[in-house]
């Protein structure tokens, strides 16, 4: 991603319907599932992009320890002013830098389908080694290759997951299963319709394409992060969404 797209993602995330639902999500997650409340929590969000979820984290969590590593320096910029006390660094995924010992929580959030997940899996279960019996892995990715489309290469996706291929990611990070469930449900038609163009015609420069993230007519916006709260009180009930953009997954270190 180009200087521009970590600059559009840090203006918009924090009221965009998309991104506001992803946080909905995990807080309600963490919430639900519970960390023991006898000691301190250590947190990291690995490739943390311009830092909304960090902020999440520090409002639900209040961890003694919050980190966050990405590969990009811009990315790492904004996060920097939205979590000024938060440790910082540039890293990679496939290959993890740890500045603590152990951690409780950890969140990833569209990280791994960049170098996609045979590459990511060494660097994830090294992350995953590092946390506490007990402790938890978030996860949330792109779903269903045949959706691959103009926005994937914006944003530098080489890979799109089903429901399965996660599930059997967190077995391989030798995690157990708490949650896997598709998201962005209700509006996944008109998702695939929006892309449709895109994904019968790729771009013939995909160097050239550009994101299509815009926060939408506050209308809009308001709708659909209602849309997107409703399915994930649903899910926060035992619920599984049957489809959806996304994959969202949850593993626990046994
Ligand atoms: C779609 S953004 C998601 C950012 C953030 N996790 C969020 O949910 O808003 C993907 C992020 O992954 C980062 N990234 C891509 N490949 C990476 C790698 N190998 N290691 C660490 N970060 C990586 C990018 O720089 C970018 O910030």
């Amino acid at each position: 991603m180009n200087r521009a797209e970590f600059d559009l993602m840090a203006a918009v995330e924090r009221e965009h319907w998309w991104y506001w639902g992803l946080r909905d999500l995990i807080a309600r997650s963490l919430r639900r599932l519970g960390l023991p409340g006898d000691r301190t929590l250590s947190v990291l969000d690995a490739g943390c992009g311009t830092g909304e979820n960090l902020r999440l984290l520090n409002e639900v969590l209040a961890p003694q320890y919050l980190g966050g590593f990405d590969l990009s320096p811009r990315a790492l910029e904004h996060a920097a002013r939205k979590n000024p006390g938060a440790d910082l660094y540039q890293g990679d995924i496939r290959h993890p830098e740890l500045h603590v010992a152990e951690l409780d929580v950890i969140t990833s959030c569209d990280v791994l389908d960049v170098p996609g997940a045979d590459s990511a899996l060494p660097g994830l279960k090294r992350l995953v080694s590092a946390l506490r019996p007990g402790g938890l892995l978030l996860l949330n990715l792109p779903a269903f290759a045949w959706l691959r489309s103009r926005h994937d290469l914006a944003v530098h996706s080489r890979q799109r997951f089903t429901d399965r291929a996660v599930r059997q990611l967190l077995h391989d990070a030798a995690l157990s299963v708490e949650l896997v469930t598709y998201r962005v449900w209700a509006v996944f038609p008109l998702i695939v319709l929006a892309r449709l163009p895109s994904i019968i015609w790729p771009p013939s420069d995909p160097a050239a394409v550009h994101s299509d993230v815009a926060v939408p007519l506050a209308g809009a916006n308001t709708l659909l992060r209602w849309l997107l709260s409703a399915e994930n009180s649903a899910v926060d009930a035992g619920l599984r969404l049957p489809w959806g953009s996304s994959v969202f997954a949850i593993g626990r270190k046994i």
